[in-house]
């Protein structure tokens, strides 16, 4: 069931390192994403697979973390993602990608979900260092990257109370907690 796929979609940042993810595999997953919407149909998006241990530990090095655990920096050897997935736009089709790239990354995401394994968006990249390292052609930025492994975590959704608060939190059971707001914040009832 789809409202199955989506409850257990979430962002995952713990990972059985030593579990691989094939090229193949990642490839399916990029491969159900022609599927999307894209403004104008332009599908400006290309990406970038890294599955090695080299350009693993490369690419990690440009990435951060959960900003709201203060006290964590990220997984730790052993916990790390076993594939990141480069989210480009390439400039020469279009300069602007609109939401392409959020549409794009659920699906990779809820592919990855489907056969057994988990990621995250990360946005927070030191792009120029990526860049760098990919040896990107100047005509491709990048978007953003996904990780990509086997979650190694519990991440438990919460009901946002009446509190505006909403920042992920840690229990001392290593417990992600994930508070979402409720069906009825989200529809405007206008009169
Ligand atoms: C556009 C976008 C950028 C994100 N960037 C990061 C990031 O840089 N680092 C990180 O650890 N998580 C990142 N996340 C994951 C969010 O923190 C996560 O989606 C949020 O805490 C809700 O958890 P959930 O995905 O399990 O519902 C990002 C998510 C989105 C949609």
């Amino acid at each position: 069931m789809l409202i199955d796929l989506l409850q257990q979609n979430r962002s995952f940042r713990r990972f059985v390192q030593s579990e691989k993810i094939s090229r193949e595999t990642l490839s399916k997953w990029i491969d159900n994403s022609r599927y999307c919407a894209s403004a104008r149909n332009a599908q400006p998006l290309k990406y970038v697979i890294a599955c090695s241990p080299e350009k693993n530990e490369a690419v990690f090095d440009t990435l951060s973390w959960a900003g709201y655990l203060k006290n964590w920096q990220g997984p730790e050897e052993g916990e790390r993602p076993a594939a990141y997935i480069v989210m480009l736009n390439d400039e020469t089709i279009a300069s602007n990608f609109h939401c392409d790239h959020g549409i794009a990354a659920q699906t990779i995401l809820l592919s990855a979900c489907e056969d057994g394994f988990g990621g995250c968006i990360v946005a927070a990249v030191d792009r120029k260092a990526l860049r760098q390292i990919l040896n990107l052609p100047v005509h491709l930025d990048i978007i953003q990257v996904i990780a990509l492994g086997k979650p190694n975590e519990t991440v438990v959704l919460e009901e946002i109370p009446q509190t505006p608060e909403f920042k992920y939190w840690r229990t001392d059971d290593q417990v992600h907690h994930v508070p979402k707001r409720p069906l009825t914040d989200l529809i405007v009832d206008i009169v």
